[in-house]
């Protein structure tokens, strides 16, 4: 026999396309979607397990000390983050592949799955985890681990305890070296920036400058310490995201600008997903509960609502002012943020 690498060696096919059992076939039941049904769900699985790579990698990269926004690092994790964002879209996707599955369809094989069900994903819940996810921010409580078994409650538990992708984007930029802080020499700009704020806003919003207070002044203790505090971006971290944000036009906060908006995207994707897999809920089964035995749709919604990763991100954009009545950056910041060399 040749020692040549084979195609079909070299991608497990043996062991990939020999995984699918529908129950309907042990019983002798006739259920033609069960094949669909269960080929999905091992996509799924796949493509959670290359969304797995993909962060952990994000992740050893952003815990260097030594990552800063000039270097060729950040291009990567801008890159994978993108790619991240792709497969979700692609994921989104899937779910119109699902729905040529009817409800009378699915009923040929629903029952012989109870109580097995997409609630069982230990992957999902961990790469929620990984992203963010405290178990303090779980909708239903402990609920969310109630039917997994022992070896992947321990999995997720431990992507807990771990830093987060929002962890190590907090940290990032808290040592952002390029955004005004609030030292002497910088304090005009964000008493400028202040005003300037307070000024674009109309009578019905006045309440939003002491959200602006709370969140970009007023120290916070950070959630590693405080289990109750809601927030995971500091206000350093949160002034340094705002001036990117505004400022993204300077080269040097490009990437930075992109990273920001890639965990946007990641978000809005995760969203999108929750949001048509509980219409497919719907349409599959209307209100009955989930073979998980969750309310079913209700269950999903309230979590899909609960659980945005990066919506102190989000909710940043709404203490953004016009371009034209943004602060003039002193001559030498605009220099450190260009490509000019000094
Ligand atoms: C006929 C198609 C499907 C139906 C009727 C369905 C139904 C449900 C229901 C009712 C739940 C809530 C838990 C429960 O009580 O079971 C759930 C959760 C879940 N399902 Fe599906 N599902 C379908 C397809 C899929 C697919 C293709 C995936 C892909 C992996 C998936 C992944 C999940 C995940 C990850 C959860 C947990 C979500 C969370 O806790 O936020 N489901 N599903």
């Amino acid at each position: 026999m040749s020692d040549e690498m084979h195609y079909h060696d070299y991608l497990q096919l043996e062991k990939i396309l020999n995984a699918q059992f529908p129950e309907s076939n042990k019983r002798n039941l006739t259920a033609h979607d069960e094949m669909l049904f269960i080929i999905i769900h091992q996509a799924y699985e796949l493509w959670f397990k290359q969304l797995h790579h993909e962060v952990d990698s994000i992740a050893v990269i952003m815990k260097k000390p030594a990552m800063n926004d000039n270097s060729p690092e950040l291009q990567t994790v801008v890159h994978r983050l993108n790619r991240i964002a792709t497969i979700l879209r692609v994921l989104v996707h899937q779910i119109d592949i699902m729905e040529t599955m009817t409800p009378m369809d699915f009923l040929d094989f629903r029952d012989l799955l109870r109580p097995a069900s997409g609630f069982q994903s230990w992957q999902f819940k961990e790469l929620e985890a990984k992203l963010g996810l405290k178990f303090r921010r779980r909708y239903g409580g402990e609920y969310y681990i109630s039917q997994l078994r022992k070896e992947h409650i321990d999995v997720i538990k431990k992507a807990e305890s771990e830093t987060s992708l929002l962890e190590l984007v907090n940290a990032w930029l808290e040592r952002m070296p390029l955004a005004p802080s609030l030292a002497k020499e910088n304090e005009s700009f964000w008493k400028v920036y202040h005003r300037r704020y307070q000024d674009s806003l109309a009578d019905a919003e006045k309440n939003n400058l002491t959200a602006f207070d709370e969140i970009f002044f007023e120290e916070i203790v950070p959630h590693t310490q405080a289990d109750d505090v809601q927030r995971s971006l500091s206000p350093t971290a949160c002034r340094a995201a705002l001036f990117i944000m505004l400022y993204r036009g300077y080269p040097l906060l490009q990437l930075p600008f992109q990273l920001l908006n890639a965990l946007l995207e990641i978000d809005e994707q995760l969203s999108s997903w929750r949001y048509r897999h509980r219409n497919m809920v719907h349409r599959m089964i209307g209100t009955r509960i989930g073979t998980g035995g969750s309310s079913g749709k209700d269950y999903l919604k309230d979590a899909a609502d609960k659980h945005y990763i990066f919506k102190e991100i989000a909710a940043l954009n709404c203490f953004l002012i016009e371009r034209r009545k943004l602060p003039t950056l002193s001559p030498a910041l605009e220099k450190r943020l260009g490509f000019v060399a000094t």
